[in-house]
């Protein structure tokens, strides 16, 4: 069968790289049935045969209007799709979709007719968001981290940065690579534009959130970048709870180690 993605390597390269990380997802027990969702900006990689092809879709309402994308171009995880089959046929588990000239509705044009995950409003929100930031970040990535929620459970934990400073302080790696710490955004219903709302609102503090009892979603560069984000969260909470398990609590870096690390790497926070 033909694809959008045959003699276009940079977009197949893009894709790939979706399913590889679809892959990790499943393999950390993260993505349970059709837990989690990716999708990524490829707007910059649309040629003008794509911007020729017609749509597989009827038009379909985001439910808002989305200023900044207009015109634009995304790989979506189609929803009720699994992350493991993502990871082995990502055409068939994932869709690319036009944003229309009135910036509230799409269609999907390749490979197939696969409906784009049911959190497209919390996805394309933040595309919205960033893009009005004048921000390069191209992925967003959905999760459902099993250490991670966990921690969720606990009310002391929801504070304000109170996970991102027990994070930081299992491992410097935290600290360097998830530089921006994790919002917390209290529970709400999945799917829901206020969820969406709250996600962007975090955004402009962090790169990770947090969707209480639910997962977490980060923002990248790249959707490696994303991942690795959460990954260095989730190990960080494998210490913390390691350490708990053993019977003790974790004394954690000092804050004077802490800012020893910041002034290293040049860390925003
Ligand atoms: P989708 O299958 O619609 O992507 O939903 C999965 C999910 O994690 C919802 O929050
Ligand atoms: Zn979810």
């Amino acid at each position: 069968m033909k694809s959008i993605l045959d003699n276009r390597p940079a977009l197949a390269k893009q894709v790939n790289d979706v399913a590889e990380v679809a892959g990790y997802l499943w393999q950390k027990g993260w993505a349970e049935r059709n837990g989690g969702n990716i999708t990524i900006n490829i707007t910059d990689l649309i040629d003008d045969e794509i911007k020729n092809m017609k749509p597989i879709s009827d038009v379909i309402q985001i439910g808002r209007q989305l200023p900044n994308l207009k015109g634009r171009y995304f790989f979506c995880k189609g929803t009720n799709k699994r992350m493991r089959d993502l990871a082995r046929w990502p055409m068939e588990n994932g869709s690319v979709i036009r944003i229309l000239d009135d910036c509230s509705s799409y269609v999907i044009i390749a490979d197939n007719p696969v409906k784009p995950t049911s959190e497209l409003a919390s996805h394309l929100s933040m595309h919205n968001y960033l893009i009005g930031r004048g921000s390069t970040y191209k992925a967003a990535v959905h999760t459902h981290p099993i250490d991670l929620v966990a921690m969720t459970h606990n009310p002391a934990f929801l504070e304000k940065d109170v996970l991102t400073n027990l994070l930081w302080s299992m491992i410097p790696e935290t600290r360097a690579f998830c530089p921006r710490g994790l919002g917390i955004i209290p529970y709400k219903m999945p799917s829901s534009f206020e969820l969406a709302d709250a996600t962007i609102k975090e955004l402009e503090e962090y790169d990770v959130v947090m969707w209480e009892k639910h997962g977490v979603c980060s923002v990248g560069e790249d959707v490696m970048e994303a991942f690795d984000m959460i990954d260095t969260l989730s190990k960080s909470a494998q210490i913390y709870l390691t350490a708990k398990s053993m019977g003790f609590e974790p004394t954690g870096t000092t804050q004077e180690q802490m800012k020893e690390l910041k002034e290293a790497f040049n860390l925003p926070k």
